[in-house]
């Protein structure tokens, strides 16, 4: 076992290299929020909140839990192939959703939209399918690097400046998805 002082040594939580962005407790009173919100508009409605593997993971687990109806989940992943570190539009379902969507009203979940083309995508796909309503929710919008104008985010947590963000959920190179707390990472050659 490793000591307390040890642990803290290797602590990703205060990794130096870390700028915090929103806290725990700042994302969940954000959360609270947006559940509270959905709370009221979902009433007598059929709701399947749709998750967007992995990113939204955590953002899924909490929001699902401050929507006061009786909903269902269901989950999505999607590679959204990069030129470089620029999205390019096009999606590949890496898996599909488990349940058919005709006639439900679904709320897509994201952690964040960047360029807004992959999710511009995944709604392209979810539409044809018959639906009763979609909208997306997104824990973060970052406007600066949109192409996709037209996008609209119906539930937005944060509206973050052009930064690289980790935590929450979502990752640089696969890490950090754990943290509980969105930070900037400092210098990227270190992450
Ligand atoms: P878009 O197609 O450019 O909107 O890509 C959105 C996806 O890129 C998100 O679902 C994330 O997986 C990833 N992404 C964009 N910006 C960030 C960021 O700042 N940190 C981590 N992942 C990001
Ligand atoms: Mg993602």
């Amino acid at each position: 076992m490793a000591s307390v002082t040890q642990q803290m040594e290797h602590s990703e939580f205060t990794n130096p290299n870390l700028e915090v962005l929103f806290s725990a407790d700042q994302i969940a009173a954000r959360v609270a929020e947006l559940g509270t919100e959905i709370s009221a508009q979902y009433v007598d409605k059929d709701l399947v909140l749709v998750g967007v593997l992995k990113g939204s993971s955590v953002f899924h687990a909490d929001l699902m839990r401050v929507i006061d109806l009786p909903i269902t989940i269901d989950f999505m992943a999607v590679s959204s192939y990069k030129d470089g570190t620029k999205s390019t539009g096009d999606v590949e379902i890496l898996k599909d959703l488990s349940n058919p969507i005709r006639d439900k009203h679904v709320i897509v979940v994201e952690d964040i939209v960047d360029t807004g083309l992959t999710l511009t995508r995944l709604l392209e796909i979810l539409g044809s399918r018959g639906a009763a309503s979609i909208r997306l929710a997104s824990l973060l919008d970052k406007p600066e690097p949109r192409i996709k104008k037209e996008l609209k985010i119906d539930y937005t947590g944060f509206v973050i400046p052009n930064k690289f963000v980790v935590g929450y959920g979502l990752d640089a190179a696969g890490r950090y998805r754990n943290l509980p707390f969105i930070g900037v990472v400092k210098d990227p050659s270190k992450a």
